[in-house]
């Protein structure tokens, strides 16, 4: 932006020098500016880059030689003693073009196409100074013909997102399909002729939840509470869930969050099903295929109805009574402005008594829209499960370890019960640490922990197993999560962008039955995005280029942090059209969301990216 603004001067400095024949070697000050302000820019790209070349491709080979190379040319000029009319005009507004470039992401596929329209304007530019020159002291047309050529030059800019493309163009593959595929999202039920093994209702209203510390939250709940009841099933079970709406004004769905269920039981209204309305219901059948921690959420108008409390615990194959087990939920509640950060509802340390020497697995569960950070405290422990996948030998994490949490992501914490005081602690990034739960076995103590201690790192955690990934791939997808400034019906907004681009407009990766895909999924901007893809479990095969060296790591929802980059694959085996988004819900709603569908499936429901948030 400084760079702008300093070669905005050189601009505004050089048509007021054609204008009344001021002396123009003024230029040459704002010029040196904005040459100090590009070269710190040099620096920084640089330091970025030290993380990865697709951190920073499109900057060195366009964004940086807008700048850089017209910039070089008035600074030769300057040294030798030349003017630098021209050569400082077509710099300038190299500049402004590169720091326009820098804000406004964009789909990498157009790439070529926006270095010509840089090299046009930019000759243009040249073109209109040297023609501005001659005609001073004889004619005015020329501050209008330069006017209108930059004005030809920005809308070309702002309106060249790229060629509409399909996925495709993304490295998507061939559109054939290997098994021929035809079927409606509607056909893809779960069993409907069988009876149901297990049978549950949950039923949706306004209500109110207490907190630990008696603050009451205004609250949307299944079954009178949130998060609602905890449903145990077991893995071959026909589950059978009754969804009731009383009063959700919103309308309501279920998502079954991480459980690989058939297409039509995913609960994505407007795509899958239409929100059920207040008196409405709508009935879910599914059969679980593996043991773990999932969650279901209500997936209409999630943003809100989700933080407000639609939400609970699905766990496959659990015991039966939880006195080994807690399950917690980190969240987020909304209260009036503010949010308050809570286990469950307990917003303040909350005590249990648990004897010396019990095993005991925390089921941790992220319903809130950022990443969390949770500390266990007293113990050594094991990260026994990343949603709901078992860790191929997990190995013991030492007393202090932090683990971050994806917004939507899950961990199942193991441990034997020591002799004294556990505090599993959640430290969200604004507020210090006030909900805990303190474990011990007379049910006293006071919280430990502070935030501080090693990260877990999931990349290289446990062992290796004797399933190598797939060394080969028949579709590859390339995300580039930015942000920046997004050109939209009213004007410029803040956006994060998938490939420069906002639902409806992201293409959607179309498989085929029976692919190996591989993605790579980029985060080239500030902001944490965690990254689920309905109805499949992806392995993660490496970050930032380094293969993964513990365990497999299978997970659904994957935080990719500012700079990292992940490598992911997984096979196309579940048909339908699924969503892919952003579980930080506020991202998803503004644009944040695409789809996976495979070749051959039809959706009976419109599915524009509004319907189906
Ligand atoms: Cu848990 Cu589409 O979300
Ligand atoms: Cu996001």
């Amino acid at each position: 932006m400084l760079a702008a603004i300093a070669a905005g001067v050189a601009v505004w400095l050089a048509i007021r020098a054609a204008r009344s024949g001021a002396d123009p070697r003024r230029l040459r000050w704002p010029l040196a500016v904005t040459a100090v302000v590009v070269a710190a820019r040099i620096v920084v790209t640089a330091l970025l880059s030290a993380g990865g070349w697709v951190l920073v491709d499109d900057r060195v080979t366009i964004g940086l030689p807008a700048a850089v190379v017209p910039l070089t040319v008035a600074a030769v000029a300057a040294v030798r003693g030349r003017a630098v009319t021209i050569s400082g005009q077509v710099a300038a507004a190299g500049v402004l073009i590169s720091a326009w470039l820098a804000w406004v992401p964009r789909d990498p596929s157009g790439a070529p196409a926006v270095a010509a329209v840089v090299a046009v304007a930019l000759t243009l530019t040249a073109a209109a100074a040297a023609l501005r020159r001659r005609g001073h002291g004889t004619g005015k047309r020329s501050p209008a013909v330069v006017g209108a050529l930059l004005i030809v030059a920005a809308v070309g800019l702002l309106f060249l997102p790229g060629r509409p493309v399909d996925s495709a163009d993304w490295g998507g593959g061939p559109r054939t399909t290997r098994v021929p595929y035809a079927a409606d999202i509607a056909q893809l039920t779960g069993p409907r002729g069988r009876s149901a093994d297990v049978r549950f209702t949950l039923t949706a209203a306004r209500g109110t939840v207490r907190l630990a510390s008696g603050r009451v939250v205004p609250a949307l709940t299944f079954n009178g509470t949130s998060p609602g009841p905890t449903l145990r099933v077991r893995t071959g079970q026909v589950v059978e869930v009754v969804l009731v709406n009383t009063d959700v004004a919103e309308g309501v769905t279920i998502h079954w969050h991480g459980v690989d269920v058939p297409n039509a039981e995913d609960g994505v209204p407007g795509l899958t099903q239409d929100a059920v309305p207040p008196g409405g219901q709508h009935v879910y059948r599914f059969v679980p295929n593996r043991s773990g921690t999932f969650w279901y959420h209500s997936h209409r108008d999630s943003r809100d109805t989700v933080a407000r409390g639609l939400f609970g615990a699905l766990l496959v194959d659990a015991p039966e009574h939880d006195d080994g087990e807690f399950t917690l939920f980190t969240h987020a509640w909304p209260l009036g402005k503010d949010t308050v950060s809570a286990l469950n509802d307990a917003d303040a340390p909350t005590r249990r008594a648990v004897p010396d020497g019990r095993a005991l697995r925390l089921r941790l569960i992220n319903s809130s829209q950022d990443p969390q950070r949770i500390q266990v405290t007293g113990v050594q422990f094991q990260v026994a499960a990343i949603d709901g996948n078992a860790v191929h030998e997990p190995g013991v994490l030492p007393s202090g370890t932090v683990l971050l949490l994806a917004a939507g992501g899950r961990y199942d914490v193991a441990l034997v019960m020591p002799a004294t005081t556990v505090t599993v602690s959640l430290h969200s990034n604004e507020q210090a640490a006030t909900a805990a739960l303190v474990l011990s076995p007379t049910g006293l103590g006071e919280p430990a922990g502070d935030g501080h201690g090693p990260a877990f790192d999931p990349a290289a955690y446990g062992s290796p197993d004797a399933t190598p990934p797939p060394a080969a791939a028949d579709r590859r997808f390339d995300l580039r999560l930015d942000n920046g400034f997004k050109v939209s019906g009213a004007g410029l907004t803040f956006a994060n962008t998938v490939n420069g681009r906002l639902a409806p407009a992201i293409p959607t990766l179309m498989v085929a039955v029976g692919d190996t895909v591989r993605m790579r999924v980029t985060n080239r901007g500030i902001i944490d995005h965690p990254m689920h893809l309905h109805g499949h479990r992806v392995r993660v095969l490496a970050r930032n280029g380094r293969p993964v060296t513990g365990s497999p790591w299978w997970t659904d929802t994957l935080n990719v942090a500012p700079g990292e980059w992940y490598d992911i694959t997984f096979r196309a085996d579940n048909p339908g059209v699924w969503m892919d988004h952003c579980h930080n819900f506020k991202h998803a709603a503004e644009g944040m969301t695409w789809h996976l569908a495979y070749i051959g499936v039809t959706a009976p429901h419109d599915h524009s990216g509004e319907a189906a948030e």
